[in-house]
Formats: structure tokens, sequence, C-alpha cells
């Protein structure tokens, strides 16, 4: 098959990543016969530079002309000064609304092989942690209504929450759908017992649970779940949740792992397009070094084959692959520990893509 990707590397580590997951690719392309063309595109602090904003009109087009959207990461020091619509952050937030991705799926799992890496005590880890979190994308307070105004005690600004049925049922059904595949277990987080938009929520996803009887569902609030990740992480299956909870709780989650060099994200839209990003930042400091560890971004790949393209057989052999190397001892610096084999960026690309 024929595969047309638009291929963001962004700023910082974001090329170097980006190289070892073409690298992986294109092993995958030619063991399972098929064709992946690339169109690298700018987006970020390298846009703002080049053309005076963060996230060109091109850019756009030519994501949605594409199968599906491949991203480093964004960002760096030298832009944290610009007024906020001019940040390489607002790329994201455009793509996400421009592009209709809606539903962000973060699993956070811990690997046996760096089990040593994860800040909680044994005893709480048990015997495994995976989570996949599935954040709503483009609701809620992150795109709602917003402004500055004078209020009876001066000036004052808010930002408003706000969330239709529509978006509701739609990233229930992800979510629903995503868990009748791992365990069957569903957690909705929301703030039902003070907000009006969670109640709803809550009384939306409990409705499209009523599809999905195989599939346990059970409500928390957003305060409790916090608590409930770091005290018993291995009770969750698969999280569903609004934005600016999902932004929270996904990165809680990810600490837990204690290797956010090793995740990776999916931005999903309506029809299986998407958009496929490790969850972590573009670490200017060692960018260009050759030590960012590309694993995320690899599995970012094998999220891509399975969930835009249905290729689960060749996603999975990209996740063995990156097991393998694991267990035989290779590692970067990020979760190097003693006795194990430290290894650059494009080395660890070359190892994986050995072993497809
Ligand atoms: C994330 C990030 C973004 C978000 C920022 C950079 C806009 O924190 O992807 O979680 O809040 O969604
Ligand atoms: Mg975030």
């Amino acid at each position: 098959m024929n595969f047309k990707l638009a291929v963001i590397p962004g700023d910082g580590i974001g090329p170097e990543i980006v190289d070892q997951a073409i690298k992986v690719l294109d092993k995958i392309g030619r063991k399972y016969d098929h064709k992946f063309e690339y169109n690298k595109l700018l987006a970020g602090g390298c846009a703002i530079d080049a053309t005076g904003g963060p996230l060109p009109k091109e850019t756009v087009e030519a994501c949605k002309k594409s199968d599906a959207v491949i991203l480093g990461a964004v960002g760096g020091l030298k832009w944290d000064t610009l007024p906020g619509h001019l940040r390489p952050e607002r790329a994201l937030l455009g793509l996400r609304g421009e592009l209709g991705l809606f539903a962000n799926l973060r699993p956070a799992v811990i690997y046996d092989e760096l089990k040593d890496a994860c800040p909680l005590k044994p005893e709480i880890i048990g015997d495994s942690v995976d989570i996949m979190v599935v954040r709503e994308l483009t609701g809620g307070i992150y795109f709602g209504e917003r402004g500055r105004r004078e209020g009876s005690m001066g000036q004052e600004a808010y930002d408003t929450e706000c969330y239709s049925v529509h978006e509701v049922e739609r990233i229930a059904g992800i979510a629903f759908e995503i868990a009748k595949k791992r365990k069957s277990r569903v957690t909705n987080v929301d703030k039902a017992n003070v907000l009006e938009s969670s109640r709803l929520w809550r009384e939306v996803v409990t409705n499209v649970s009523k599809d999905y009887p195989d599939v346990a569902l059970e409500h928390l609030y957003v305060d409790n779940a916090a608590m409930q990740l770091i005290m018993r992480p291995g009770q969750f299956d698969v999280i569903v949740t609004s934005n600016m909870f999902g932004d929270i709780l996904s990165d809680e989650a990810s600490m837990i792992t204690g290797s956010i060099g090793m995740l990776p994200s999916a931005s999903l839209g309506e029809k299986s397009f998407g958009l496929y990003e490790p969850i972590h930042g573009s670490a200017p400091d060692i960018a260009g070094q050759d030590k960012a560890n590309p694993i995320a971004t690899i599995l970012s790949i094998a999220m891509m084959l399975r969930y835009t393209f249905n290729l689960e057989a060749e996603a999975k052999n990209v996740e063995d692959a990156v097991n393998k190397v694991l267990k035989e001892g290779f590692r970067t610096g990020d979760i190097m520990s003693e006795g194990k084999t430290l290894v650059g960026t494009n080395l660890m690309g070359d190892l994986i893509a050995e072993r497809i």
C-alpha cells in the first residue's frame, strides 16, 4: 500500500528523533511491501523564524491532504518571550483545531525493563501499569470563550468550559472502543460534584456505556483520580476525560512511568486520520548532540500503523523491536542505568530498525 505522510520535525531534538522514526518506518515498508512518502513541513519555532508565524497555512493544507501526520516537538527558549498567539505551542493547538483532532490517546506504560525508573515503590506499582489516557482535545476550556473585562472590583479575566453532547459522545465512543481491545475498563474522570459541564459529561458517558455492556464503567472526581493514580496506578485501564483534566492527568501518569522519553501519543479525528508525536518536548539543551531518546517517536509510529492504517502486525513488530533492544541492554542517557550499554539517538534508531 501507498501512504502519504506529512512530517513536521519542529524544533530542538525534533528533527533527529523524527529521522529515527522514518528509518524504522522505511524498514517496515521494505518488509511488508508498503510505500511511505514523506512531505516535510514547518511548524513551531522554525516556522516563526522562516515565515513570521508558528503555523503556516501551507503546513495545515498539506497536512489535510496527507493520510497522517508525524510530529517531532516544537518550542525553545528563543521563542519563549513572544506574545501568546505567536508562541510555538500555538502551532499544536492550531493543528488540533484545524485538523479536527478531537481525541488524544496517551498511553502510560511501565516497561518491565525500566521498572527501576518508576519513582513509586515496587509494592505500589504491583504487577503492571498500563494506562491509556483518552483526552478530549478540541473542546472545553482550552477552546472556550475567553477574555478580559471590567468587573465590579476592577479588571478581571475569564475562560469558559463548555461541552456539547456530541463532543462527549464521540470521545466516549473512542474510549469504549479502545477499552474493548484492552482490559474492558473505563474510568470517567470529571468534577460532576461542582461543574455543570461535568454533570452533562457524566450523563453522556453513562449513556454511551449502554452500547458497551461488556466494558465496566466507573466515575471518579478529578481530585480523587489524581490521588488514585499515585496510590494504586494498577487499577486503571482506560481513563476518559476533558481537555484540561486530561492535560494534567496525562502528565501525572507519564511521570509514574519514570521514562517520559518512552511515551508516544496519537491525536485522532474523524475517519482515522491522526497526528502522532512523542509526549515529551523539544529538549533544546541536548538538541543536535545525538543524545535524545527516539523511542517515544518510534512508538508513535507504531500507534500510527495501528490506529490510522489498521496495520496491527506492523505496529506490533515495531513495539517488539523496541522491547528487544531494551532487553538486550541498550539505553539512551535518559533511561541509562548501571551495567547497560549507552547509545546515541542515531544508533538507537539503527538498532530498532535492524530488529524489525
Ligand atoms: C500538551 C501540552 C499542550 C497542551 C500545550 C503545549 C498547548 O501541554 O500537549 O499536553 O496543553 O495541550
Ligand atoms: Mg500538557
